[in-house]
């Protein structure tokens, strides 16, 4: 979502003449995008400060230009003023909700930098609906907000406190960005939401909608050719969307669904809402619709009062769920959080071995899954140029990265769709033959 945000933030900063730059030594304005889910968010953010406070002064020094440094995102949400009192060459600090206000911010600045501008407000109109509608480039595959925040509480996590109440955008805005997207030549798009599957809206024939509905409107538009969604919730997971997986071919065949732990000990300390045979129900039900699909999910290891036998419960999950690729999490207390205070935390030294036991049976699970798709045939969407010459790195409609060559002076294939039949199978990657004339 960070991503996203960054992107929005250069399309409605480049009508008022800024354009992305690569190299922040000649930087006018800095702005740093923060994520606060984990520990060591806050210090990652005060060391990057202290790197980008030479850079600027060195810039002064050399040039006597003045450069802008704004720290954005839920670090930005979660310190406010904390930032500027440690950080004084910091200019503006804004939030994840109120960055449209950003040029407004910059424009406000004194140049004699005395006044700092702080806006951390969760504003009463949807920051969607005063973002411009600027969107100039992407590459083949772009990242399209539909739903932000959360209201599950989910006992470790602090995005119900950094990016507030669930919000569900609405169609026509959601419809308007996905063909601005297409017009700039996308081809794929990825829904982003914290609890993606808890979209809801009013929908074309004024019934309320849900993500699965959503999905076949978008799957409407002739140029676009994958939808992907992410991240989900087990308590959102309705059978509309399920059905969407059995019969939107547009809809790419893999479920990012967390559980983050098989115990339910665990997960009713975490405030998860749902049991482990809740969540293995639904995984049961998503593979009787798509038995192909993908599964992948999070994990957090140690939180706190986690027994070895509620360890073993998360590893026998594993097995039972039979995951294509996951994400994995020691826990980390995050201020705030009532996890933060919960008594018996977990040491470090026991989170360690968890999780790499956790690690090791999802990397199996990963390295088995994409090994069986050797010898298949799949319709990759090519992203961008690979390291090595003439090769090219592309998407499978499971998400695994898939590497090819292909050797023409003439033609560039990013933004295509190739038929490649999967020759080797690695940890995280794919290799493949071209099999289609295009
Ligand atoms: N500690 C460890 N992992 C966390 N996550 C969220 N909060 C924490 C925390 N306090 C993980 C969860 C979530 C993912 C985005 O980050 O697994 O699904
Ligand atoms: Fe955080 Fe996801 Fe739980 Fe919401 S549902 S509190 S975003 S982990």
């Amino acid at each position: 979502m960070n991503f996203y945000d960054s992107e929005r933030i250069t399309d409605l900063l480049k009508p008022h003449g800024y354009k992305l730059d690569d190299n922040e030594d000649d930087a006018d304005l800095i702005v740093l995008n923060t994520c606060h889910i984990r520990e060591k968010a806050v210090e990652k953010t005060y060391s990057e400060l202290g790197r980008i406070r030479d850079k600027i002064n060195t810039r002064k020094e050399k040039t006597g230009k003045i450069s802008i440094v704004a720290v954005a995102g839920c670090v930005a949400q979660a310190q406010g003023q904390e930032i500027i009192k440690r950080s004084p060459w910091v200019d503006i600090v804004v939030g994840p909700q109120s960055y449209q206000n950003l040029p407004e911010l910059i424009a406000k600045l004194d140049t004699n930098n005395k006044y700092k501008n702080i806006d951390i407000d969760f504003p009463t109109i949807p920051k969607f609906d005063q973002l411009n509608d600027n969107i100039e480039e992407r590459g083949p595959s772009a990242f399209l907000t539909i739903q932000e925040g959360c209201d599950k509480f989910c006992s470790f996590c602090v995005v119900p406190y950094t990016r507030g109440a669930e919000y569900s955008r609405p169609l026509k805005s959601i419809l308007d960005e996905a063909n601005k997207l297409i017009d700039v030549g996308v081809k794929e798009i990825t829904l982003l939401g914290q609890n993606v599957n808890a979209w809801n809206s009013k929908g074309l024939d004024n019934q309320n909608w849900s993500l699965g509905r959503l999905i076949d409107e978008l799957a409407k538009i002739n140029e676009l050719k994958f939808i992907r969604y992410t991240t989900s919730h087990p308590l959102d997971m309705d059978i509309e969307l399920i059905k969407s997986h059995r019969d939107n071919k547009k809809l790419m065949p893999y479920l990012h669904l967390p559980i983050q732990s098989g115990s339910d000990n665990i997960l009713k300390m975490m405030n998860r809402k749902h049991t482990a045979k809740e969540y293995l129900e639904i995984i049961e039900k998503v593979r009787d619709y798509n038995p192909k699909i993908a599964i992948s999910g999070d994990f957090i290891v140690g939180f706190p009062g986690e027994t070895e036998k509620d360890h073993m419960s998360t590893l026998s999950l594993i097995k039972q769920v039979n995951y294509a690729q996951a994400y994995s999490f020691k826990y980390s207390k995050r201020p705030g959080t009532p996890g933060s205070v919960f008594l018996n935390h977990v040491n470090e030294d026991t989170k360690k071995t968890r999780l790499y036991e956790v690690q090791e049976l999802l990397r199996s699970q990963q390295l088995s899954f994409n090994k069986k798709t050797i010898n298949s045939i799949m319709k990759v969407l090519v992203l961008k140029k690979g390291k090595k010459k003439n090769q090219y790195i592309g998407r499978s409609p499971f998400n695994q990265s898939v590497y090819f060559s292909y050797n023409s002076k003439n033609k560039n294939l990013i933004g295509s769709f190739i038929d490649l039949n999967i020759t080797e199978a690695f940890q995280n990657s794919l290799k493949g033959n071209i099999v289609s004339n295009f």
